[in-house]
């Protein structure tokens, strides 16, 4: 993809937010919470996550979810479908969602209610990035890695058009 990315936040900065994220997660989470990280775009930001909630006492287990939202590449238009469901059951499980991004809030009220209606005892919210603003649902995070300036960003799991997922920081693309 020929565009050009302007880092935003560095790996370093990134790796210090999350373990700041995994400590306070730790301390009020129970140590066998169930993870349920939605894919495609959180899955760099969970597998650092659990890693740093291991290293303060977690014996999570992960399970997965994949939403699909319809839209352009950088605008979601509004229904969101589970395109991947979860392998376990949550009933009576304290759940701590986590998600990339925060903006319209489509998705995770989605998957919030989904949760809920599979028993899940209590859910909690992490998100990466929240873009503030931006809210069509009333969705609040827990946790929240950084407050970001409306921007499209990319990388570490966030994509543009299925790119820059791999990219270590997180960056901006010029709005098309
Ligand atoms: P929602 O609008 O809060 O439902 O967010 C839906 C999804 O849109 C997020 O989980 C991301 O995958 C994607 N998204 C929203 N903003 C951005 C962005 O700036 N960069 C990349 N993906 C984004
Ligand atoms: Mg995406």
């Amino acid at each position: 993809m020929d565009v050009s990315v302007t880092a935003l936040y560095s790996e370093d900065a990134i790796a210090e937010r999350v373990e700041a994220l995994a400590e306070e997660i730790a301390r009020s989470m129970p140590k066998d919470m169930v993870i349920v990280a939605l894919l495609k775009g959180s899955f760099v930001f969970a597998a650092d996550l659990i890693r740093a909630l291991h290293r303060r006492g977690a014996r999570p287990q992960i399970d997965f979810m994949t939403l699909a939202s319809y839209g352009s590449a950088t605008e979601s238009c509004g229904a969101v479908t589970v395109f991947r469901d979860l392998s376990e059951s949550v009933e009576g499980r304290e759940v701590l969602l986590v998600d990339d991004i925060l903006e319209s809030g489509r998705s995770l009220d989605f998957a919030l209610k989904s949760l809920i209606s599979r028993g899940a005892k209590e859910v909690r919210v992490a998100v990466l990035l929240e873009k503030p603003g931006k809210r069509k649902i009333e969705v609040k995070a827990d946790f929240v890695g950084f407050v970001i300036p409306d921007h499209f960003v990319v990388g570490y799991g966030l994509d543009y058009a299925g790119y820059w997922r791999e990219l270590p920081y997180i960056g901006i693309v010029p709005a098309p």
